[in-house]
């Protein structure tokens, strides 16, 4: 038997209870979660509710359990230092320490940390904790973005076009964020497709799972505010229509120089996700950060595809045997739908939004596999609570075929309810082709 302590409650957590649950080595699963995610509740054997900065009670729920080991999902609980809480308790984690979680909670850390070890990958920044000299080196720059330094969930970062236009908004700008955050780092604004390199490290050996391009935007044609992602496919040739397998090996070489560079910097090996968010570009792949955990959606797309034994691979992590271990992944297409509630995502008045606490239901979601978020189950059926609710995953042998499965499962969710049809839709996914055509000129 193997007993395994999952902390998180969204959709990632909700895939890899899944995945844990799949191992042949006898799993029982022990959640510990913010709100009851009705998905992962029922896999497990024992729910802890709490909060992910009372690192007492985890630990306390993790000893009287008996696990064998945790697994952290969001980045949170890893920034509130909850490995470093369990391993001073002999309780071995999947996850990095809170000093190694830096690499996500700082900006400022990682590209620094990627300027001092000479990895490829940076584009031009700079770090100010006030506003000195910014004028100067915003003048030197085409168009830039604004970073503040601290977990901004996804949603801080402002894009000289997008957010904002002018140099002299940019300056104002950093005085609201400098009022607010430790520092703001300002880089070049770099042209590309992005995609989302999620890689498993022991703190010597990564491996790359299939790279996942992800939808921050809320509306089809990628329109409307950032969100914290509203669906994301991956390509049965573990490629992306729009990316080469040289450029994926660019992607991995530099993480993989990462995860050595934080092994010297910090002396600590890093066990757990790192997740690079790359833009591939004319000049090349250039880093936009990383996360120190697996992706929301991203992680439903490779966790289903994982053949190898989930437990088996967290053990390696664990014990720094990585190499040892052939982590394989289906051939198959997956593209994932968020199903949000209507008023999810929108700035104003997105909290006393009614759709936010409606019921759904759900009807015939053919093979397409579910995973839910900020549902509640009541007596009365299934509730939407406050963000995404349920993420709907069709995996098959072609994008084509995944997008219709994950299109029509999207359909079959009644209620107050909205999804991006065009997510791993032909058309938008050509339209991905063809900038990266426009910008190499091939
Ligand atoms: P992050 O929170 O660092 O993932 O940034 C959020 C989003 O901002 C990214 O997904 C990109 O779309 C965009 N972004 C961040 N950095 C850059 C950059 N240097 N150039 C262009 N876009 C960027
Ligand atoms: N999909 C973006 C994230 O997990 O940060």
């Amino acid at each position: 038997m193997t007993r395994v302590l999952l902390i998180g409650n969204g959709a990632r957590e909700h895939a890899i209870a899944e995945a844990i649950m799949r191992s042949q080595q006898n799993p029982v699963l022990y959640a510990f979660m913010k709100t009851n995610n009705p998905g992962i509740a029922a896999l497990a054997d024992g729910v802890r509710l709490g909060r992910y900065d009372d690192l007492r009670a985890i630990t306390e729920f993790a000893r009287e359990s008996g696990i064998d080991f945790a697994f952290v999902g969001p980045e949170d609980p890893l920034s509130n230092g909850v490995v470093d809480a369990l391993t001073a308790r002999g309780i071995p984690a999947v996850g990095p320490t809170r000093s190694l979680a830096r690499l996500e909670t700082s900006k400022s850390f990682t590209r620094n940390l990627v300027e001092k070890y000479g990895i490829a990958g940076n584009p031009r920044f700079r770090n100010f904790p006030s506003l000195d000299g910014i004028a100067g080196f915003v003048d030197e720059l085409n168009d830039i973005v604004l970073k503040p330094d601290g977990l901004t969930g996804g949603k801080g970062v402002l894009v000289q076009g997008d957010h904002f236009q002018t140099k002299q908004e940019a300056m104002d700008l950093c005085r609201d964020i400098l009022s607010v955050h430790p520092s703001v780092t300002i880089e070049e604004k770099l042209e590309g497709e992005e995609f989302s390199l999620q890689c498993l490290c022991d703190g010597f050996t990564v491996v790359a799972t299939p790279p996942v391009q992800d939808h921050k935007r809320r509306f089809a044609g990628d329109r409307g505010p950032n969100t914290g992602g509203m669906g994301s496919y991956s390509d049965a040739n573990h490629l992306l229509p729009f990316l080469d397998a040289s450029a994926v090996a660019e992607g991995l070489e530099i993480t993989r120089k990462v995860a050595e560079a934080l092994r010297v910097e910090t002396g600590v090996p890093y066990k757990g996700v790192l997740y690079g968010g790359f833009m591939t570009t004319r000049a090349g792949v250039r880093l936009i950060e990383y996360n120190a955990r697996f992706g929301d959606p991203e992680a439903m797309n490779i966790l289903p595809l994982l053949e190898t034994d989930f437990i088996e691979v967290s053990r390696a992590i664990i014990e720094g045997r990585l190499d040892s271990l052939d982590v394989k992944f289906a051939n198959k297409a997956t593209v994932c739908k968020y199903v949000v509630p209507k008023g999810y995502g929108l700035a104003e008045g997105s909290s006393g939004d009614a759709s936010l606490s409606s019921r759904i239901e759900i009807g015939d979601t053919k093979g397409a596999r579910l995973y839910y978020s900020s549902v509640d189950k009541r007596a009365d059926g299934l509730y939407m609570t406050s963000s995404r609710a349920i993420g709907v995953v069709g995996i098959a042998d072609d994008l084509d075929a995944a997008e219709r499965m994950a299109e029509s499962a999207a359909g079959a969710i009644g209620g107050p309810v909205d999804h991006r049809p065009d997510i791993g839709s032909r058309e938008l996914i050509q339209k991905r082709v063809d900038h990266m055509k426009r910008l190499t000129n091939t």
